[in-house]
Parts: C-alpha cells; sequence; structure tokens
C-alpha cells in the first residue's frame, strides 16, 4: 500500500502475509516469493525474524524484511518496501531494526546479497556500514551477478 501515514515497525504475523505478497510482487517482479514461501519464512521462527512497517491505524503495510540467524552470522533474507513508500527512511529503519535484533540474537556479523545493479540498494548498504566480500556471478535468473555483502555489528 502507499500513503503518508506514519509507520511503525512491528514483528510479522501470518495475517500480514497477504500484503507482504502485494510488497514482493511490486519489490521483486522478476522473481517474486510465492504465498507457500512466506508461510515458509515465518514458520522458521525463532531462527528467522521477520518485521513489517506498518501505518498507524490503517490496514495493510509499507514494506518489510527478513532475517536469519545462525551463531554469530546473520543473513538479511530480503528487504521490501512499497514503491508508493520508498524514499522516506523505511528501508533504512527496517535494515536498522534487523541489525537490533541480530545483535540481540547474538549475531556478530551480517551478511546479504544484492543485484550488482542496484544502485539504490547498494547505496542504502553502503551508508550502513556494509563492505562487499565477493560477487557471485550470474546468480540471478537474468544473468546478473549478486554481490556478498558483509557488515560488522557493534558490540
Ligand atoms: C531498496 C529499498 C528497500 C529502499 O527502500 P526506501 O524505503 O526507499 O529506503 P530509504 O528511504 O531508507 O532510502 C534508502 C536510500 O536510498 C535512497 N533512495 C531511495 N529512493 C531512491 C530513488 N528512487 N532514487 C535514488 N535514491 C533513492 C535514499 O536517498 C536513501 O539514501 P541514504 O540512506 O543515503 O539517505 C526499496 O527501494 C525497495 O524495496 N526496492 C526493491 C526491492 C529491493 O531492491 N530490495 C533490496 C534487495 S537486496
Amino acid at each position: 500500500m502507499s500513503g503518508a501515514a506514519p509507520a511503525s515497525l512491528r514483528p510479522a504475523t501470518w495475517r500480514d502475509i497477504p500484503a507482504m505478497l502485494a510488497v514482493e510482487r511490486a519489490a521483486f517482479p522478476e522473481e517474486p516469493w510465492d504465498e507457500a514461501g512466506l508461510w515458509a519464512e515465518l514458520a522458521a521462527r525463532p531462527r528467522r525474524a521477520y518485521v513489517v512497517a506498518a501505518p498507524e491505524g490503517h490496514d495493510g503495510i509499507q514494506g518489510y524484511a527478513g532475517l536469519d540467524v545462525a551463531g554469530d552470522v546473520a543473513d538479511v533474507m530480503t528487504l521490501a518496501v512499497d514503491p508508493g513508500s520508498r524514499g522516506r527512511g523505511l528501508g533504512g529503519a527496517l535494515l536498522e531494526r534487523l541489525h537490533d535484533l541480530a545483535r540481540d540474537a547474538g549475531a556478530r556479523t551480517v551478511l546479504l546479497e544484492v543485484r550488482s545493479g542496484n544502485e539504490v540498494a547498494r547505496r542504502l548498504y553502503a551508508a550502513r556500514g556494509y563492505e562487499p566480500v565477493r560477487t557471485r556471478e550470474r546468480y540471478y535468473r537474468s544473468g546478473e551477478d549478486a554481490l556478498v555483502l558483509r557488515k560488522e555489528l557493534d558490540a
């Protein structure tokens, strides 16, 4: 959904799945996760942690993000903001919430993969301390490379 209502961040529940699917399809039109995939992600809690940005007092969500934590390494599974709600800091806020959750779960390092051509996401990650680790050539179905990025969490 779009709109200017202020968002708050909260844990995702299964009731959010239809709204998450809508954001997913808008954010990743080439390779969206399907409904079964989102159910599986939420079912994998507590190892997985999903957060939604939702406008106060309204239905729907503006974005969501997911984390996998295994020991001292966490992986950002996904980060997506509805096109109508971008450019207002939600992507950064969701990412920082994932960092808090990773720290709370005992992780020291966060890893993620980003399309090499995704300039907006790459800027967002670079501004928050992510550094390139390596390139996975032709990782995506489209043939685009994936960049693996890493951030060390402060104690
Ligand atoms: C990447 C994404 C989550 C960013 O969400 P967002 O809510 O717009 O993020 P923010 O408002 O926090 O902005 C993040 C940065 O991108 C910049 N930005 C946002 N929209 C932009 C645009 N349309 N053009 C250029 N820069 C833009 C902001 O200026 C900001 O830079 P800063 O952190 O240096 O200030 C969103 O664009 C998205 O869902 N994209 C499609 C899915 C995707 O690529 N996910 C990441 C997969 S690894």
